[in-house]
């Protein structure tokens, strides 16, 4: 089975996932990126059945709307049951690298909210420890140099991501040579605590709940709990 197979396998079982677990009356988030498209795809054939839903990202809402499935701003929503979105990285901890997209933040945001976080994934993005997948910071324009340099003293190098400004107005630095994170959670707050630092790519103090992984024997569901 192809990746693009495998992604479009997961996407499946995340929709028969959502139609499983998302109440009437519940609201969905939705996530960013060529899984999530293939799920966005899949869930409108069961549009009547979701209440409605937050996105991660303007490409996700807008493509939720071409299909005439409800997007809400998530101010106005009171909960969100369930948050289904993919990711660069997964380790055995849930732990993620996400942000290849460059919708890290919102991601970030609507994962916090939900009740449950779904992370679907084909078999490649499965790893022992994160960091191989370079680390995508959203960080405020005038800051660069200097979150640049933080960085580097933290022994990374980071990389201007050229000609992508983020759905927030901000730049993105991708982040190489931070193989192997042993402590993702510790370093996911260094780098928040760099000023100009908007958000960074790690998920490991909100990592996914559940995982849904798929490979050419199927798709597996993987349960932080379990
Ligand atoms: C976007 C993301 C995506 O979830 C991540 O990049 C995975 O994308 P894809 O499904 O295209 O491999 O974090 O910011």
């Amino acid at each position: 089975m192809t990746l693009e197979k495998q992604k479009q396998a997961v996407a499946e079982a995340a929709v028969e996932y959502t139609l499983k677990h998302l109440d009437f009356d519940s609201y969905l988030g939705v996530g960013t990126g060529s899984t999530c498209n293939y799920f966005i795809d899949l869930l409108a054939e069961h549009k009547g059945r979701i209440a409605g839903t937050v996105a991660s990202s303007e490409q996700s809402a807008q493509r939720l709307r071409t299909h005439g499935i409800p997007v809400l701003d998530l101010n106005g929503v009171d909960e969100v049951q369930l948050y289904v979105d993919g990711a660069d990285e997964v380790n055995p901890h849930l732990e993620l690298i996400k942000g290849g997209g460059g919708a890290l933040t919102r991601e970030k945001i609507v994962a916090a909210v939900a009740k449950e976080f779904v992370c679907i994934v084909d078999q490649s993005k499965q790893v022992k420890h994160l960091g191989k997948f370079a680390l995508p910071i959203e960080v405020v324009p005038m800051a660069r140099s200097h979150v640049s340099l933080a960085i580097i003293k933290l022994g990374g190098e980071p990389v201007y991501r050229e000609n992508v400004i983020t759905d927030n107005g901000n730049i993105i630095l991708d982040v190489h040579r931070l193989y192997p994170m042993v402590s993702a959670s510790t370093l996911e707050q260094t780098l928040n605590n760099i000023t100009g630092v908007v958000c960074n790519g790690i998920f490991a103090n909100r990592p996914a709940d559940t995982l849904l992984v798929s490979s050419r024997k199927g798709v597996e569901t993987i349960s932080a709990k379990s």
